[in-house]
């Protein structure tokens, strides 16, 4: 049995973290699947309940950038601290040299840790209230789409996991920016909820463009952010009969959704859309991916990958 607990519940969804227990929580991206991030078995836990093949890191989640110091090893690089200092809370992951703090089974036992604040009150209160890191990565089965409410999170793993704490739906709704800093350039990992240009400005430099290389964030490969359906990306739906359509316009077919035209509108909805139309047993979606804006690589990173 999984329980749901409410906003006032914080406290317990604690306790269950420092017991080795698992609990998604809701971020401003998406839901993550919470456990210890020093303990070996509750990370197991999250592997299992996820159907995740071991070795693909974890990102692990603090109550604030003050925290960054106490996971990262002591000749950090001093451009993870600024980014740190400059969008923390926030959507952007650094992964970083470890001090060894974190369970090897959480960063699939390499050298470097993701690191992230989220900014969202509720997941704060409950890394505060647990004080130590949490490894999350997002509370879906391998593979799916990730979850943007407590309702998905049910969906996919109910009976798998201990709790989730209802955050609401999630106000950015794809997942964070991951930058690496460990010894090369910094380098973009994955882009996300944290436009680029914003990371490069601060920097006072580009970052390298890693989003297809060896180092690569793993877990991103095509089979990621799937729904069951075939995917096809157009500029112009043209559904025939059993195809369902998702554009940033009216269309005039059944099923459709019709996603807001601001970009962070469309982030915030399309995975939702996403499984909404999934359920129907749709044979193929048509989506008209959005054509402007701060998240639009973010939005067509995980669009190309639905439709891998
Ligand atoms: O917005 C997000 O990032 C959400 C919320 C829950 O924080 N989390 C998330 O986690 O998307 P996940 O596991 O689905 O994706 C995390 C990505 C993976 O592609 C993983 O390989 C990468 O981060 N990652 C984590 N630690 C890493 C490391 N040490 N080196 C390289 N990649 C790392
Ligand atoms: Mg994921």
């Amino acid at each position: 049995m999984t329980v749901l607990l409410s906003a006032a519940e914080v406290a317990r969804a604690a306790q269950i973290l420092a017991e080795g227990g698992t609990v998604a929580f809701g971020t401003e991206t998406v839901y993550g699947l919470g456990a210890d991030a020093s303990s070996p078995s509750a990370a197991k836990k999250i592997f299992e309940a996820k159907g995740r093949p071991e070795g693909h890191p974890l990102i692990v989640h603090l109550a604030s950038a003050a925290a960054f110091h106490d996971w990262v090893a002591s000749d950090v690089d001093d451009r993870a601290r600024v980014l740190a200092e400059a969008f923390w809370p926030g959507p952007l992951t650094l992964v970083v040299p470890h001090n060894g703090r974190v369970a090897p089974e959480v960063v699939g036992h390499r050298s470097t840790v993701g690191l992230r604040v989220p900014n969202h009150p509720l997941a704060l209160e409950l890394l505060a209230a647990f004080g130590g890191g949490v490894a999350a990565p997002s509370a879906n089965r391998f593979g799916h789409v990730s979850p943007t409410t407590a309702q998905h999170v049910l969906d996919d793993l109910e009976g798998r996991i201990d709790a989730v704490l209802d955050g609401g739906p999630c106000s950015v709704g794809v997942e964070s920016t991951i930058v690496e800093i460990a010894g090369g350039p910094p380098a973009l990992l994955r882009a996300g909820g944290l436009p680029t240009p914003d990371i490069e400005a601060v920097l006072g430099e580009k970052l390298v463009d890693d989003t297809m290389g060896k180092s690569r964030a793993a877990g991103m490969m095509a089979s990621h952010y799937a729904p069951n359906a075939k995917v096809v990306l157009t500029p112009n739906p043209e559904p025939t009969p059993g195809d369902a359509v998702i554009a940033p316009f009216q269309v005039d077919h059944d099923p459709a959704i019709v996603l807001p035209a601001d970009v962070a509108g469309y982030a915030r909805n399309l995975y939702s859309a996403l499984r909404t139309l999934d359920v129907k047993g749709v044979s193929r979606i048509l989506i008209a991916p959005p054509t402007q804006g701060a998240l639009l690589a973010a939005v067509l990173d995980r669009l190309a990958k639905a439709s891998a």
